[in-house]
């Protein structure tokens, strides 16, 4: 994600090391990976937490920040929706929301908004919106 916001500003790409690229990789929190029927992976969701958080819940802790990627050949087949919904259903396990940081010019914030996010604020960086999601914990639902 942070190599593709440097496409996005037309800006050098950063190298797998850079801290901004490790910041986003997925802690040992949650991740989903979507496979095709032969088990071949085709995208990732995962949360992880940010230094300085991007939003923080009622009691002013840290919310999950999502981030995922599907591969370029097979985006815009749903992939990602699932991979969103398949998140939201393991975070409200353990927490009240969800949030993420979204470029503004990343296409990406329609699947957001259609799957449930809501702008909640500037984000990180000069082009970033920060998003939220209220979760509905199961045995409430
Ligand atoms: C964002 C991403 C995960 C969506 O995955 P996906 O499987 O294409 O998602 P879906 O098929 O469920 O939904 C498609 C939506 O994603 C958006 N999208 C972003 N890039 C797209 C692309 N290259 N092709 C198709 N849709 C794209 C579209 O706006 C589309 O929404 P719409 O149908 O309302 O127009 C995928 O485009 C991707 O990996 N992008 C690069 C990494 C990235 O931007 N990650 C998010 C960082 S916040």
């Amino acid at each position: 994600m942070a190599r593709l916001a440097c496409t996005l500003e037309d800006r050098p790409l950063p190298g797998p090391d850079a801290p901004d690229v490790v910041a986003l990789m997925p802690g040992p929190d949650a991740a989903v990976v979507a496979d095709d029927d032969d088990g071949r992976p085709l995208g990732a969701g995962w949360w992880h937490f940010h230094e300085p958080p991007l939003l923080r819940d009622a009691n002013g802790e840290p919310l999950p920040e999502l981030a995922m990627a599907v591969l370029e050949g097979q985006r815009g087949q749903g992939i990602g929706a699932a991979l969103v919904d398949a998140l939201a259903d393991e975070a409200a396990k353990r927490f009240s929301a969800l949030s993420l940081n979204v470029h503004i010019r990343n296409p990406a914030a329609r699947l957001y908004t259609r799957t449930g996010f809501r702008v909640a604020g500037s984000g990180r960086g000069w082009f970033g919106v920060a998003m939220t999601r209220p979760l509905q914990a199961p045995d409430a639902r």
